[in-house]
């Protein structure tokens, strides 16, 4: 399976830190947001990789993340002119997609959670239909909706309801069947004027192809769209690191653990990353898993 990584977008709501920089490279704590979203791709052994931002950031993009031979992964890069909607991605990156299936990761949402990458494998290796993750929030009419019926069967989805029907919101993590490019150019735009991926969602759902992954209460979604999110996933990934020695959110680390890079190239990695924390713990654990 490919993934696309969506690092476009306004920012609106991070003005003025916005104006003149890209959201996505906004540090959250010690490492770049869009860091996040890639290594939850990589953990669900993703190795090929769309990154679209704007016309204006793709070039930042390039320089932090390059072809990806460090990672072990591939990167390729497609500009968004306009933040026409989340769908637009699969339009964008069809040529790219080559008709297989795909996930798409949003470039501001950090997820953590227990077992993590044994629901990401499951989710990238289901042979039909959609998966998507939903997460109970306290305010779900910033987001796309989920409802169930008794049974837990999913039977709704909406894009920021004014009254929603449940508090479960979906999270900025998609993964699709070979269908979705085909599906994406069917859709039409909202009365925002976006293509909405609760739109793509919708059809998945009415073909009883829609999985919906309820994540618990263990879990951790963060999406760092306003000055409060940002703050609060710094300060959660400093929490965790800090309390437990663990890594959030490094592709080193994930590429290491996975098979991407071996122990040498890891080792490379942290050297790079000099005296700081992160190097650190690079060289740890390279160190530690040495024969
Ligand atoms: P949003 O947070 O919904 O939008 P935004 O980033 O433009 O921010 P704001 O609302 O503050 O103006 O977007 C979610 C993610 O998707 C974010 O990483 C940006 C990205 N995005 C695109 O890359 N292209 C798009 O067309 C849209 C709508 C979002």
């Amino acid at each position: 399976m490919k993934g696309i990584i969506l690092a476009g977008g306004s920012g609106t709501r991070l003005h003025p830190m916005t104006l003149a920089a890209s959201k996505q490279l906004l540090p959250v704590y010690d490492k770049p947001m869009i860091y996040y979203p890639l290594s939850t791709l990589m953990l669900a052994g993703i190795r090929d990789i769309l990154v679209i931002s704007t016309p204006e950031d793709l070039p930042q993009f390039r320089r932090l993340l390059g072809s990806g031979e460090r990672l072990g992964v591939r990167f390729a890069y497609a500009e968004q002119p306009r933040p026409d909607g989340l769908a637009q991605a699969f339009l964008i990156g069809r040529d790219w997609i080559e008709g297989g299936p795909c996930a798409l990761a949003l470039g501001d949402n950090l997820i953590h959670a227990d077992h993590l990458s044994t629901l990401l494998r499951a989710a990238s290796h289901r042979p039909q239909g959609a998966t998507v993750f939903a997460y109970q929030v306290r305010d779900p009419e910033r987001y796309g909706v989920v409802s169930f019926d008794k049974t837990g069967r999913a039977v709704e989805i909406v894009e920021k309801p004014a009254a929603p029907q449940s508090n479960w919101a979906v999270v900025g993590l998609y993964f699709y069947d070979s269908q979705v490019s085909d599906i994406a150019a069917s859709i039409r735009p909202s009365a925002r004027g976006e293509l909405e991926i609760t739109d793509l969602n919708r059809v998945y759902l009415q073909q009883a192809a829609l999985h919906v992954e309820r994540l618990s209460r263990g879990c951790a979604w963060l999406d760092a769209g306003t000055p409060d999110s940002l703050l609060q996933a710094a300060t959660f990934v400093q929490t965790i690191q800090s309390r437990t020695g663990m890594l959030v959110g490094s592709p080193e680390e994930v590429a290491f653990r996975m098979g991407f890079i071996d122990g040498d190239a890891l080792r490379e990695q942290a050297r790079q990353l000099g005296k700081t924390d992160l190097g650190r713990a690079l060289m740890e654990l390279a160190e530690s898993a040495a024969p």
